[in-house]
């Protein structure tokens, strides 16, 4: 059976990560700024015609669609309406066939063992309770099949982004774990444990190039990435925090610009793969 964690204050929880996501223009930002990440994903995952796929945390389907394109049986699921709403309209545009529904990575509405590849592109790593979500993973996937997560690091540039906007953002809720730690693989293998095999972990890094310069990448940020513009909600009353938080970022995005010229940032994640005993 699928941990509950149906009481209030995670419906509440869930509430205000579901108003946060939907905020901005998220679907831009997969489509403009990480593509074909959704695409190594799948690769990594070796998705082919006639797999049983789930996209946890699917947004707007950003490896939904790779995986669909790649003629898997996709079912796609996130916390966000808005954002499967978006999903639903591309994957239109590309003719394809997937199912979109609305689901917590930590609750999943999946029988035991119903899929053969159980995904999540900078997904799952969002929900804030990293076991429940573990082992909702592992118990939707036939045994055999893979789980696939491409997660960002606590090192790379958006676990440091989350590092400098925590500062200014309100106290997590006791419980809740931080994002990046899912791009640690100790921490990955440790959720997993003895009941997957053949694991894989590479670091890699996407590089972006989309701005000119850090002010540039602060605004665009601050225009469309929900968890941005919610920390920036959180300190609208104060304008010295206001500045101070655009300084940090643009300080950031400095720290990882390199070359001369229009900012080149190189973005660590994790790719892990693993095959559910
Ligand atoms: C950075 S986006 C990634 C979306 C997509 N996988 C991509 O590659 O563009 C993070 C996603 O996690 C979803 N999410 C956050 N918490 C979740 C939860 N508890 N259960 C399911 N989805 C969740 C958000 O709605 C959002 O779509």
């Amino acid at each position: 059976m699928a941990r509950s964690t149906d009481d209030a204050a995670d419906r509440t929880l869930k509430e205000r990560h579901r108003a946060m996501w939907a905020l901005g223009d998220y679907p831009s930002i997969a489509a403009e700024i990480i593509p074909e990440l959704g695409t190594i994903l799948v690769e990594a995952c070796q998705v082919g015609p006639g797999d049983a796929v789930l996209d946890v945390a699917a947004g707007a389907g950003n490896a939904a669609i790779p995986a669909a394109l790649a003629g898997a049986e996709v079912v796609a699921c996130d916390l966000t309406p808005e954002l499967l709403e978006a999903g639903r309209a591309a994957a239109e545009h590309y003719g394809l066939r997937i199912t979109w529904r609305e689901a917590d990575a930590e609750n999943l509405p999946y029988a035991n063992r119903a899929f053969d590849t159980v995904m999540s592109c900078v997904g799952v790593m969002f929900a804030p309770h990293h076991q429940a979500s573990a082992d909702e993973l592992v118990r939707v996937c036939r045994p055999g099949g893979t789980i696939g997560l491409l997660s960002w690091t606590p090192d790379g540039f958006i676990g440091q982004m989350f590092a400098a906007m925590k500062p200014y953002a309100p106290p997590p809720p006791p419980g809740s774990q931080p994002p990046p730690l899912w791009g640690s693989l100790d921490h990955v293998r440790a959720l997993f444990g003895e009941r997957v095999s053949d694991v894989s972990g590479d670091l890699r890094t996407l590089r972006v190039e989309a701005f000119a310069e850090p002010v540039e990448f602060r605004e665009y940020f601050k225009r469309g990435y929900g968890p941005t513009i919610a920390v920036y909600r959180n300190i609208a009353d104060d304008p010295d925090r206001v500045a101070a938080l655009d300084h940090d970022l643009d300080e950031l995005a400095r720290r990882f610009g390199h070359g001369a010229g229009r900012l080149r940032m190189e973005w660590e994640y994790l790719l892990f793969t693993a095959r559910v005993v």
